[in-house]
Formats: structure tokens, C-alpha cells, sequence
């Protein structure tokens, strides 16, 4: 993306707020001994302060506004370096998404969860960290099967009420979950959840079916992350050669699981994959014929899916940084390529699936009824 071509806009779902349609995801800035998702501590491409603050300048002059953390995001420093860098920045110009569940020490009792303590305390910590006195959105990291999901809400509710967050949303959760968390917010009349933080890619559509149709159904917004599935989607990574340690994410994940550490590689899930290499040639075709990159095409992809609202990249560089950019705005995937794309990309739907998106069903489509879209 050349410089003056700016990011577009979207709506975080309904809020009746604009963000830009490429998030950027912070999951990957601060260098920490504790991290307490221990899975990416010692990866050689987390960024230190200094790298972290010239992806958030660039991130900005490139039009994006809206910036994704949590607090287990290199134990805590991920957000004093967004809040280190949100002091020299105008606030009211920025987006911020933040997240609660994940204990900072595992051998916590209770700093974990969604109890009422544990997201008040985090949401405390998290605007001392940021140097902030709201967070635009807050997520539940994942559902919590200690605590009554009434309770998650109403604490949520609470904290929209008293400002200390704008809105709230879920990640990582099913669709009864979700259809549950719409139900029991409307029925005790709190504020709604707005937004649905949940891995997709095309390599990744396992939320289509159940989550995405309760978004589709009630109107929530969807935040992909992992939208090119660690660097799996980007052509990068070429057949029968794999990735060195130090490289990329994917060979150093590859690199631990050799070394016996019980992690996951997608790599071994993929690297002899027939429909994998297959994706990968059909985007490589579509990159080219249209001048843009592997990893452009697999964002685009996402942004022209009508329930997403924003992607949330992860980059080690700048150049990274521009190249994802570079899906944001200007260009389209025609009609035929997103089809051929979802075509490579699927995996067959399982039953009731293959007949509730049939033609039994596609066949009764009434625009009067809600409940259909
Ligand atoms: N809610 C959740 O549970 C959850 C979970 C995970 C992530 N997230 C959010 O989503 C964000 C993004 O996730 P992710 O980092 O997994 O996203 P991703 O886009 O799937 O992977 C990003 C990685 O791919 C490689 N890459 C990125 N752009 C590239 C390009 N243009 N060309 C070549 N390689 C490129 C880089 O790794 P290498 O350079 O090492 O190859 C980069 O670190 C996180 O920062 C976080 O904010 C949320």
C-alpha cells in the first residue's frame, strides 16, 4: 500500500463507532521471564519498546485506529508499552480492545476467570498499565465455568455504567454461549455484547457454523484474529522445506515441538495437506493477476465477509506491518474469487449443517423475518 492510501473504515458493529478494518494486535510486543501463556515467551521476534512504538506510529500514519491486548500479552507489558506510547497521542483517536480471563501467575486462586473480582480487579490493572481512565472495548478471553454467566454480565454492565468501559464482547466461545449471552443480557436488561473476537482464517472457518450464524442473527460484529493462521497464509513457506527455528513463528513453534516441549505446530497439521498447497497456488494466482501479495488476499478475504468488522494482524516488522495494511482499502476481491476461495478453503459441513444450509432451507428465505439474517 502505497503511503497516501489510507485504511477504510467500518462500523464496530453496532456501536455507532468507526474503527479501521485492519486491528492491530499487540499480542507479540514486550519481552517478558513470566509469560503466562507461556507458548509464545521465548519466540525471537517479540518486539521490546522501541521496535512496539515504531509499529504503533506506523500503524497510525497508515490510517489504522483501533489496537488489540490483553493483559497476559507478555505479562502485563504489552499494555505499559501501548500506554508508555497512548500518553503522546491525542486518546479520543484511538481504539483500544482488551481482554480478561487469563491468570498473570497459575498458581493464582482467584486473579482468573470472569468472577466479578477477578474483571474488576483486571480491568483496574489494565487501565493503570494503559495510563487510561476507560477501555473502548472489553472481552471475556474465553468462557469461565466457575462463575455464573449472570454474574459476568451484570459486571460488565457495571462497568459500562460507571465508564470504565465502553463497550463489552466475547472471544473464543460456541454458539449456544453466545445465543445464551444475547438472551440473558436482553431478558435482565443490560447492555448488550457487541463484538465476537474469534480465530478465522481461510484456513480456520470452524466458527461459520453455530457462533457466525448467532452474530449473523443478532447483529454482533466479528473480530477475526490469527487472520493469516501464524504465517501459514502468506506463500512464505514452500513444500517438503521446513521452516528454520529462528525465521518465523511457524519454525520456531515446529523447532520446540521437536525439542519435546508439548506445544501445537500447524505446520505438521498442514505441510502435507493436498487442500493446503492447493489454497495456497489458487491465492498465489489471485495475488498476482491482481498485484498484491499472498497475505493481502487472505485479509481481503476476511474483509469482504459482511459479519467482520475489523482484523486484528500481528506483525514482526514494518514491513509486515505495510504489506497487511495493504488489504485495507483500494482494492476487491471479485465476487468469483471469494466464491473460489471459500470453495478451496471448506471443509464439507457436517450434519444437521449440510441440510440447514441446503436448499430446504435457502429455499423459505423471507426478508421480513429477522431471525433469518
Ligand atoms: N482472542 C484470542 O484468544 C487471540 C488469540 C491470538 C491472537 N489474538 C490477537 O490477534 C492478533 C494477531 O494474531 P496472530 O499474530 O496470530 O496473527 P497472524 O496474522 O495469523 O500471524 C501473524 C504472524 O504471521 C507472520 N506475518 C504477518 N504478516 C506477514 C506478512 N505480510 N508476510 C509474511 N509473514 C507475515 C509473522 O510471523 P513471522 O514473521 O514469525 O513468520 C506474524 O507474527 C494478536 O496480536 C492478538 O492481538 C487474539
Amino acid at each position: 500500500m502505497s503511503a497516501q492510501n489510507k485504511a477504510d473504515y467500518s462500523f464496530l458493529g453496532r456501536t455507532g463507532l468507526k474503527v479501521s478494518n485492519v486491528c492491530l494486535g499487540t499480542n507479540m510486543f514486550g519481552i517478558s521471564e513470566v509469560e503466562p501463556l507461556a507458548v509464545f515467551n521465548s519466540n525471537p521476534k517479540r518486539q521490546n519498546e522501541v521496535e512496539a512504538h515504531k509499529l504503533l506510529d506506523r500503524y497510525i500514519e497508515l490510517g489504522g485506529n483501533f489496537l488489540d491486548t490483553a493483559d497476559v500479552y507478555g505479562a502485563g507489558i504489552s499494555q505499559k508499552i501501548i500506554g508508555n506510547w497512548l500518553k503522546t497521542k491525542r486518546r479520543s483517536d484511538i481504539i483500544i480492545s482488551s481482554k480478561v480471563w487469563f491468570p498473570m501467575d497459575w498458581n493464582t486462586k482467584n486473579n482468573i476467570g470472569l468472577s466479578r473480582r477477578h474483571i474488576i480487579n483486571t480491568c483496574d490493572e489494565t487501565l493503570e498499565r494503559l495510563q487510561t481512565n476507560y477501555i473502548d472495548l472489553f472481552q471475556a478471553h474465553i468462557w469461565d465455568n466457575a462463575t455464573p454467566i449472570e454474574d459476568t454480565l451484570r459486571t460488565f454492565d457495571d462497568l459500562v455504567r460507571c465508564g470504565k468501559i465502553r463497550y463489552y464482547g466475547f472471544s473464543n466461545i460456541c454458539g449456544w454461549q453466545l445465543q445464551k449471552i444475547v438472551d440473558l443480557s436482553r431478558h435482565l436488561n443490560l447492555h448488550p455484547c457487541i463484538s465476537l473476537q474469534q480465530q478465522y482464517s481461510l484456513l480456520s472457518r470452524e466458527s461459520e457454523v453455530e457462533a457466525f450464524m448467532v452474530c449473523e442473527n443478532e447483529r454482533i460484529c466479528v473480530l477475526p484474529w490469527s487472520p493469516l493462521k501464524g504465517g501459514l497464509l502468506t506463500g512464505k513457506f514452500k513444500r517438503n522445506n521446513i521452516p528454520d527455528a529462528t525465521g518465523s513463528r511457524v519454525g520456531h513453534m515446529i523447532a520446540r515441538k521437536a525439542s519435546g516441549e508439548s506445544v501445537s505446530s500447524d505446520w505438521e497439521k498442514f505441510c502435507d495437506d493436498e487442500q493446503y498447497w492447493n489454497l495456497i497456488a489458487l491465492m498465489e494466482k489471485f495475488a498476482k493477476a491482481k498485484g498484491k501479495t499472498v497475505a493481502q488476499v487472505a485479509i481481503r478475504w476476511l474483509l469482504q465477509k459482511d459479519i467482520v468488522a475489523s482484523v486484528i494482524i500481528g506483525c514482526s516488522s514494518i514491513q509486515q506491518l505495510e504489506d497487511n495494511m495493504g488489504a485495507s482499502s483500494g482494492w476487491k476481491l471479485s465476487e468469483e474469487e471469494m466464491q473460489e476461495l471459500d470453495k478451496a478453503s471448506r471443509t464439507p459441513y457436517s450434519y444437521p449443517y449440510n441440510m440447514l444450509l441446503g436448499t430446504f432451507s435457502t429455499s423459505r428465505m423471507n426478508r421480513f423475518n429477522s431471525s433469518q439474517k
